[in-house]
């Protein structure tokens, strides 16, 4: 028996009492950033009102309060993704896109140079594509793509010739504008066959699928606090401990040194090592109770309940708009989670994501930060709808009925 209930989730979430436009809000861009339950907002107001202060400085009671609070959301967060090394392999960041400059710039910049390859795809947001091409800048890596197919799916065919000199494969759990969910058990396996790191970016994955790093036999994972319930300015990356212990610091400053002096520095040891600078403290209470709460609603419903959402809007676009709008993705939940790209016929997405402002509906026009998949499929940009756990098929209801209006208007 499963006490899942997306409509006890909604009435969590404060935000979703907005009425905009003389609509309440039917928030449909989960996948930009998600909305924060009533226990994140709460957890942190807690913390600033009673337990601020510095973490690991002080010796009186509220800085141990704080760097407990801290620490304790580094071991929620390893065993949310099953790391096997637990705590000592969760390094908080920024968000996802720090995460893999931390990748690039650190273990990159000692271990790769003239020859390597870095095996990205063609589905990778900018986060995962920058950092390699600047890092090319500096060493002569080669960045090689995998292609993805006319079906929306990573081309596999050749994957045996693209692995031949890759020293990592770095590769997202699941396209921010497909919504495609891509094989990284058996990505794994082919990268550490010819002695590649994987490194996964788990951005859209992590707070809509279980994550275990030791069954994917991960090596990296990045991912960021707010497209999982939780605050901006907090983001995540593990690495098995002894790739982490091996990489060199990333930015320099105050808590992450064992010493200093006026000849030199010695890095501290373990994961501070990378986090230089007062870290965001409030940040990581709220993550931590956005991992509890996600893991109280039971990470296998929330996918159940995703996949059913996806599954209805899937097919009510197809029988509503018979061909008018176009879904760029995957049209079946087979390894496909609930990011919905809409291309509307003879309407731009800017335009589309306005008229749906009048109706309440908030989606994301654009490239989402996805350049090279925009260019493979000839778009500029799309309107991208996406689902969280707090979605209903309610809000697909008014998502249809502010599509009719649009193509209504612009036809
Ligand atoms: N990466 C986020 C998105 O896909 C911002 O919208």
């Amino acid at each position: 028996m499963t006490s899942f209930s997306a409509r006890r989730v909604r009435a969590d979430v404060p935000q979703l009492t907005r009425v905009v436009n003389g609509r309440t809000i039917t928030y449909l861009d989960t996948a930009s950033s998600s909305l924060q339950p009533r226990a994140v907002i709460e957890a942190m107001s807690r913390y600033y009102e009673l337990r601020h202060a510095n973490v690991h400085r002080g010796v009186y009671q509220t800085a141990n309060e704080a760097t407990e609070a801290y620490e304790g959301s580094r071991a929620s967060v390893a065993g949310f993704i099953h790391a096997p090394g637990g705590a000592q392999e969760v390094v908080f960041t920024k968000n996802t896109t720090e995460s893999f400059n931390l990748i690039a710039k650190s273990w990159g910049a000692a271990n790769l140079g003239p020859g390597d390859v870095v095996l990205l795809s063609e589905m990778e947001h900018h986060a995962n594509i920058v950092p390699w091409f600047q890092l090319r800048e500096t060493t002569g890596i080669e960045v090689r793509f995998i292609p993805v197919s006319d079906d929306y799916r990573l081309d596999l065919n050749h994957l045996d010739e693209l692995l031949q000199g890759v020293r990592l494969l770095s590769i997202t759990g699941m396209s921010n504008v497909l919504g495609t969910k891509n094989p990284l058990k058996e990505l794994a396996s082919a990268a550490h066959d010819v002695g590649a790191l994987i490194a996964v970016d788990g951005a859209q994955s992590v707070a809509h699928g279980i994550t275990n790093v030791t069954e994917l036999d991960l090596d990296f994972l990045t991912f960021s606090a707010h497209k999982m319930l939780g605050p901006t300015g907090i983001g995540v990356l593990w690495a098995r401990e002894a790739i982490l212990d091996a990489m060199p610091p990333f930015l320099g400053g105050g808590g992450m040194i064992a010493d200093v002096r006026t000849d030199g520095y010695t890095p501290a040891r373990g994961v501070t090592r990378f986090e230089a600078g007062t870290p965001p403290i409030a940040e990581a209470v709220g993550l931590n109770a956005a991992v509890r709460y996600l893991e109280g609603l039971g990470m296998s419903d929330v996918v159940a309940h995703e996949r059913d959402l996806t599954d209805d809007a899937l097919t009510r676009l197809e029988l509503t708009f018979d061909g008018r709008v176009r879904v760029i993705g995957p049209l079946d939940t087979v390894e496909r989670g609930g990011v919905i790209s809409l291309d509307v016929e003879g309407v731009h997405p800017h335009d589309v994501a306005q008229v749906l402002d009048q109706f309440g509906v908030c989606v994301r026009p654009g490239h989402h930060c996805a350049k090279p998949l925009m260019r493979r499929f000839g778009l500029a940009a799309t309107a991208r709808a996406s689902f969280g756990p707090y979605s209903l098929k309610r809000d697909t209801d008014v998502l249809l009925e502010a599509l009719e209006h649009t193509l209504k208007m612009f036809g």
